[in-house]
């Protein structure tokens, strides 16, 4: 029977299995109730919010991204379908598709090429120390204020081109406009957010006057300024738009797979041994972090008239939603899919990862993130040799859009300063 025959009301209902992409529970027990549904009901359906589909097989995942805006748009990238700033226009690039996506990226890819990159890896190696400065005498740390969060933060500074001692202020401000204010009830968060983002925009409109009157720099600033998309330079609103999103796209990610990562090897820390035993391991340790504590949570919408996702014929107007690293704990293609491996991808055997998504919104800041990580990590271990979890603070895991932990405190043996 072809999909033309079944009334979408009984597809749903015969595929129904709710989800809740914001369930307050531990990342290990949303992961074991997707390795169920990829078991029983892979391409299963959820009546929450405004209803999507949840995937759950690596392939079936795959698909679907690499056919993206063909069959697919991106826009509004919500879990409930709801499209919740009342924006017209996705934000850019990651909600746009098409013709008008490919023109961000041809301006950006090169940008954020591995050569680019290069170019940032002694300022972050210095950046990195001069955070473990601020603690390490402490012999105590909270490692997302003091690290996991600042890191990703100056990276994002440095690719851009924008002036490093704003750092503190800026990210103030978007780690207000990211997770509200703890503690405090939703009304006042909400304004706390409001004001917050009020002020990113002050800030950025300011800082896209001083650029416009100055002379071009080798930097995404530049690039995004010299840009035309659709025959046109971009206004100042579609620059901040660009700009706010390089800032939330660089920075629960990176951080997210950091406080994973560190909390994983306080508690296993033979394996923060073994993946300083070679470049080559050390590599594939930071392939593994990415695939085992992969944070992202795309959404896509049909819009043509009909789209197989695996063995489930959908049509136009339904929604898929998948969490990737339900992809990257799929069995078929890595063996105990859930233990991390540190030297999984020694040898190249190891089906590549999709923490960063494939086809054509596939991430821009993949070299970035990846020099991100290893400097860190190294410099993390040259300085903190041995650590563990403070036994009085446990750390929290959250879902959501990026998945994450919180409430990460690190003890290890005091060190001294090495930057003045
Ligand atoms: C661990 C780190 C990171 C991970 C796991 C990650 C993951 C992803 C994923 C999965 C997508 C595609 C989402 C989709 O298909 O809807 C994406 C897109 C994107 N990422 Fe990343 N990302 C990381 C770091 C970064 C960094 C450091 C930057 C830049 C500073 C960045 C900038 C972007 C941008 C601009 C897009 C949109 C691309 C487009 O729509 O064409 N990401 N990222």
């Amino acid at each position: 029977m072809t999909r033309a025959d079944i009334p979408i009301e009984e597809l749903r209902a015969s595929h129904r299995r709710d989800y809740d992409p914001y369930h307050q529970v531990p990342i290990a027990e949303q992961l074991a109730e997707l390795a169920d549904r990829r078991e029983t009901v892979p391409v299963s359906y959820s009546a929450r919010g405004n209803g999507c589909w949840v995937l759950t097989r690596y392939d079936d995942i795959a698909g679907v991204l690499r056919r993206s805006n063909r069959g697919f748009i991106s826009f509004p990238n919500d879990p409930d379908g709801i499209n919740s700033t009342g924006a017209d226009e996705g934000m850019i690039p990651i909600e746009l598709d098409g013709p008008r996506h490919r023109q961000f990226r041809v301006m950006l890819d090169p940008a954020f090429s591995p050569k680019r990159v290069a170019q940032l890896e002694d300022g972050l190696r210095e950046w990195a120390n001069r955070l473990i400065d601020d603690w390490i005498g402490a012999g105590e740390c909270d490692f997302n204020k003091g690290f996991a969060l600042p890191f990703p933060g100056v990276t994002v500074m440095k690719i851009m081109g924008w002036p490093e001692e704003d750092l503190d202020r800026l990210y103030g401000w978007v780690d207000i406009v990211m997770h509200g204010v703890p503690g405090v009830p939703e009304d006042e968060a909400n304004a706390a957010r409001g004001k917050a983002h009020g002020e990113i925009r002050e800030y950025m409109f300011a800082l896209i006057a001083e650029r416009r009157a100055a002379p071009p720099r080798e930097d995404v600033t530049s690039a995004a300024l010299a840009a035309e998309i659709d025959g046109k330079k971009l206004s100042d609103s579609e620059l901040f738009d660009l700009f706010l999103l390089m800032m939330l796209a660089g920075l629960d990610t990176v951080q997210s797979v950091l406080g994973q990562a560190m909390v994983h090897l306080a508690r296993n820390p033979e394996q923060w041994d073994q993946m300083f035993e070679s470049t080559a391991v050390l590599n594939s340790a930071v392939e593994e972090f990415l695939r085992w504590g992969t944070p992202p949570v795309p959404t896509r919408t049909i819009v043509d008239d009909e789209v197989q996702v695996g063995a489930v014929t959908l049509p136009k107007g339904e929604r898929v939603h998948f969490p990737l690293a339900v992809a990257n704990r799929d069995p078929s293609y890595y063996e105990n899919p859930d233990d991390v491996i540190v030297d999984r991808f020694v040898d190249m055997g190891a089906k590549p990862h999709v923490a960063f998504g494939l086809g054509p919104h596939r991430c821009v800041g993949v070299h970035l993130a990846r020099l991100e990580l290893r400097i860190a990590f190294q410099e993390l271990r040259r300085r903190l040799p041995k650590f563990e979890l403070a036994a009085d603070r446990i750390p929290q895991e959250h879902l959501g859009l990026a998945w994450g932990v919180d409430n990460i405190h690190l003890r290890f043996e005091p060190g001294t300063r090495e930057l003045t």
